[in-house]
């Protein structure tokens, strides 16, 4: 089984992204990620964003890197980092959506750290990741 790891982040833009910009700075990442191994999605909101990035631990180390260096953002909050056992958005090299101001609250506040489950004896996915994956597929 590959090395799967998954890392998801908040911040905000320093200027407000038109959607040429925003396309732009899309079309960048799936080209990195698709040499890179790396899936995941983007999500948008005047001047928000929230990504989740998957892939083998080093690319995803590798590529939030890159991310942190870029200066097209600031206060980055990373709300989880942690191992996997299979992708959530194999599809999706970086998967986009604009999502509403309430959508990212919900999703940004709920709680981010895997839940064990005492009968299953299997750690199950967390809340902010149910509620990222629900909110992708009625995208
Ligand atoms: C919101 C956001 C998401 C990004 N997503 C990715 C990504 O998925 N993969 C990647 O390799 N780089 C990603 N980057 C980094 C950019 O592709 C690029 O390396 C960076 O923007 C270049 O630095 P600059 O923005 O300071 O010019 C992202 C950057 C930002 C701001």
């Amino acid at each position: 089984m590959t090395d799967l790891y998954i890392l998801v982040y908040v911040s905000t833009a320093t200027h407000l992204m038109d959607e040429a910009e925003l396309e732009a700075l899309l079309l960048g990442a799936v080209v990195q990620n698709s040499l890179n191994g790396i899936t995941g999605v983007l999500l948008y909101n005047d001047g928000d964003f929230m990504q989740c990035i998957e892939g083998p631990e080093s690319m995803v180390r590798e590529t939030f890197n890159r991310i942190e260096a870029s200066r097209r953002h600031t206060g980055i909050i990373c709300l989880c980092e942690e191992k996997i056992s299979e992708r959530n958005f194999s599809d999706w090299h970086m998967g986009y959506t604009k999502a509403t101001k309430s959508q990212l609250l919900a999703l940004s506040s709920a709680r981010w750290e895997k839940v064990v489950d005492e009968s299953a004896g299997a750690k199950k996915d967390s809340d902010g990741l149910m509620l990222l994956k629900d909110f992708w597929g009625r995208r």
